[in-house]
């Protein structure tokens, strides 16, 4: 069978990312994949800023573009089509993207598919690494990022049913602004869970809202109140007192993040009969919750196969857009398509 080529752009948050991703059978491969972040600039400002993201991408898209092709050593005539992010993310920062895609399918006559980002992570798991399998229908995924915190059952690569999410902050976002309360640098997920590795999970007694309800549903923002307090109710002259139990209070973060995910992604699996679980975005790259998540899968009531993508296609890139491109359709009028800042998986 020949392979089919697709170029994949994204732009929804702060990275600016193209790759060129291929086809055989049912096995998806990168060919290159260029990832440009302005992580210096939202490490000085402790977050993004919208404006600042956009006008960095604006500079990054042609010379990113361009680097991933000649990196595959590829022509745009060697491309079947375009896949670039609709949404969801910033305004701003998708518009580069959609609108790049667009200029680029009318002059090198392309198809142009639209993905759905979040859609997109899922898909990192079908992309071919040194030793995994693709993931089997039907499947419990679980999309955690700095926006998302999503719970899904896939049918077909196609078809799939929301079956719960975040009611306030993602677990990603929890992450951050905790790291934020403790005076860490943004991201925040890297750092507390890389200090949490020389702490001890149970040293601070942290909620977990809505750990015990009757539904796929999470809640995160209590926990990040509670962080606040903690710290609020300190003695004045409190930077030693932290400093002492930092690598504690981090791994006591981690500990309430992840049990909620881990409790109810596998009680999805048991209920929906699945045989097969997959986890994506930027908080997939934790550790622990991947070591959690495979244990529990190897436990003989569970028995389910488990996929996570290297950690570098958990976080933002392009190679998971063009990896989805491929069961999609593409638009049938390309310079119609929009960015859609708030598309979602709940419907
Ligand atoms: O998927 P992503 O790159 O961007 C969004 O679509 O949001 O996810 C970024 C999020 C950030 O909140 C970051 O703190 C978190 O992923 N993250 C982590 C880790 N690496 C990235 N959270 C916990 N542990 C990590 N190792
Ligand atoms: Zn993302």
């Amino acid at each position: 069978m020949n392979a089919k080529t697709i170029l994949g752009i994204e732009t929804s948050c702060d990275e600016t990312a193209a790759a060129i991703v291929q086809k055989r059978g049912n096995r998806v491969q990168i060919i290159s994949n260029i990832v440009a972040s302005s992580a210096i600039l939202q490490a000085k400002y402790g977050g993004i800023i919208p404006e600042q993201a956009a006008r960095e991408q604006l500079k990054s898209i042609i010379p990113v573009i361009s680097e991933a092709l000649e990196q595959a050593g590829f022509k745009p005539r060697d491309l079947d089509a375009i896949a670039v992010t609709q949404g969801p993310g910033l305004i701003g920062s998708l518009l580069v993207g959609v609108e790049t895609a667009k200029t680029l399918a009318l002059i090198w006559n392309k198809p142009l598919i639209p993905v759905s980002h979040l859609i997109g992570h899922f898909y990192a798991n079908w992309i071919q690494t040194d030793n995994n399998n693709p993931p089997t229908f039907p499947c419990i995924g679980l999309l955690v990022s700095g926006g998302h915190t999503d719970l899904v059952l896939f049918k077909s690569y196609t078809e799939y049913e929301y079956l719960g999410g975040t009611r306030d902050d993602a677990a990603g976002e929890c992450f951050d602004k905790c790291a934020r309360i403790l005076g860490l640098p943004y991201p925040g997920g890297p750092q507390i869970s890389k200090l949490a590795q020389k702490g001890n999970s149970k040293a601070f007694k942290l909620p977990r809202p809505m750990f015990g309800s009757d539904d796929f549903d999470f809640s995160f923002s209590g926990l990040k109140t509670a962080v606040a307090n903690l710290i609020q109710n300190l003695p004045t002259n409190h930077e030693p007192i932290i400093n002492n139990q930092l690598a504690d209070l981090c791994a006591s973060i981690e500990q309430a993040i992840i049990d909620p995910l881990v409790k109810k992604t596998v009680q999805a699996a048991q209920i929906y009969k699945v045989e097969q679980i997959i986890i994506a975005g930027g908080v997939a790259s934790n550790l622990k919750l991947r070591n959690e998540l495979e244990k529990n899968c190897k436990l003989k009531i569970v028995n389910c196969k488990f996929s996570v993508p290297p950690p570098e296609l958990c976080t933002d890139n392009a190679a998971m857009v063009a990896s989805a491109a491929f069961y999609f359709e593409p638009a049938k009028n390309p310079l119609k398509i929009q960015a859609d800042p708030n598309l979602s998986l709940a419907y």
